[in-house]
């Protein structure tokens, strides 16, 4: 994808005394008394901060946090436990401005965050009085939140359509290349693993991937429907036997373009839903009527192991069984070892996913850690994502 870079404009000496607006995705979890419990976001948003104040740019800064009301102001709403962890990590102080939209006084060599943007009216429907005026506040605009690359929101695609300059940060330029390495330009094998409570929520997911990948593997409550589709029995599994149609198409659709959907040989199955409940391991064609299917079985786990090593590219969305359970958390650990000792390039996205990643320790032998989450299941769906088009369409002129 062409988009016009920052790190680009930095060598150009572009960036020197300029007046620079990241929009970041700083929209990271929080406790009840708003202590960070996660601050990866905020970590991956430093490169780009740094690399513009090194350049001796104004720097502005902002994201979302959460989703308030707009135009109505809660303590609960506020950057300010980012600005202070992100104070931390640049060794630096971050100080955070309120009211921000009709002008910034900071200088070069500097950095403030602008409070919480979708605090501004307009935001989320794109106002363009809004957009016009953050973009007035910049000579370079950087998208750099691929966590919100699926929203066109004013701080996200207005602010791109009239700044001046509008590029992509580091950030959101690695995530556009991991993308385009895996699922336009891959090594094959491609495999994928989408795994998942419901067929319903992934089935765009997997009807795209369907028209792409080499093999697609299924987990989870989305594995139970298909094996439904394969006339296996699933006893009291979480399955939506509504789907089972699309699950055979996406089996046929598959099959046509001498591509598979491997279906579980061996599953893992429990009486109860509990982290103590007694795990039976048994032939998939031997699910009892009381039972439901918790995780892949070890062969199954073996067999998807085999084919991930065998891997060019693998795409990675979903745990396969109930992981953070002990007992059925071998698939899952099966899998993200099969990955982590893969010589193909690996992309992983989603909560869940990035939960098994750390639980695991792989996070070093995954080859690319996407910061989205819904913004990374619409690149699964073959969705074209409006950060990316508005930058394009910038770059092109
Ligand atoms: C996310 O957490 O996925 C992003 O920050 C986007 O947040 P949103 O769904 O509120 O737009």
């Amino acid at each position: 994808m062409n988009v016009l870079r920052f790190t680009d404009l930095v060598t150009a000496g572009r960036a020197k005394g300029a007046r620079v607006f990241i929009r970041a995705d700083l929209n990271v979890p929080q406790d009840d008394d708003g202590r960070i419990t996660e601050d990866t976001r905020i970590r991956a948003s430093i490169p780009c901060i740094r690399a513009a104040l090194d350049a001796g740019a104004a720097v502005m800064v902002t994201s979302h946090l959460g989703r308030p009301t707009e135009g109505e102001f809660k303590p609960a709403d506020s950057l300010a436990p980012v600005a202070a962890r992100m104070s931390e990590l640049l060794g630096r102080a971050v100080p955070l401005k309120a009211g921000w939209v009709d002008g910034v006084d900071v200088k070069p060599g500097e950095v403030v965050l602008l409070e919480n943007c979708r605090l501004n009216k307009g935001e989320k429907k794109n106002n363009e009085e809004l957009a016009k005026k953050m973009a007035a506040l910049c000579d370079i605009f950087v998208h750099d939140a691929f966590g919100t690359a699926h929203r066109a929101e004013a701080s996200t695609y207005g602010i791109a359509q009239f700044a001046k300059v509008a590029c992509a940060g580091p950030l959101l330029a690695a995530e556009i290349d991991a993308i385009g390495r895996a699922l336009a330009n891959p090594k094959r094998p491609l495999v994928a693993i989408v795994a998942g409570s419901k067929v319903s929520t992934k089935l765009t997911i997997l009807q795209s991937l369907a028209k792409n990948v080499d093999g697609l593997v299924v987990g989870g409550g989305i594995a139970n429907t298909f094996m439904l589709a394969a006339g296996l029995p699933i006893g009291k599994s979480l399955a939506e036997p509504d789907l089972v149609g699309d699950a055979k198409t996406v089996i046929e659709a598959m099959k046509a373009r001498g591509a598979e959907v491997p279906i579980p040989v061996d599953v893992v199955v429990a009486k109860e839903f509990k982290a103590n409940a007694k795990a039976t391991v048994k032939a998939a064609h031997e699910v009892a009527a009381d039972e439901m299917i918790l995780d892949i079985g070890p062969k199954t786990a073996a067999l998807l192991a085999d084919k991930l090593k065998a891997a060019g590219t693998i795409v990675w969305n979903g745990p396969v069984g109930v992981f953070e359970f002990d007992a059925f958390a071998h698939g899952t650990e099966t899998i993200a070892r099969a990955i982590a000792a893969s010589s193909a390039f690996s992309i992983a996205g989603g909560g869940d996913t990035l939960a098994a990643i750390a639980k695991y320790g792989i996070d070093k032998d995954v080859g690319y850690i996407s910061t989205g989450g819904g913004a990374f299941l619409e690149v699964l769906e073959g969705k074209t994502l409006p950060a990316f088009e508005i930058l394009a369409k910038r770059a092109a002129g």
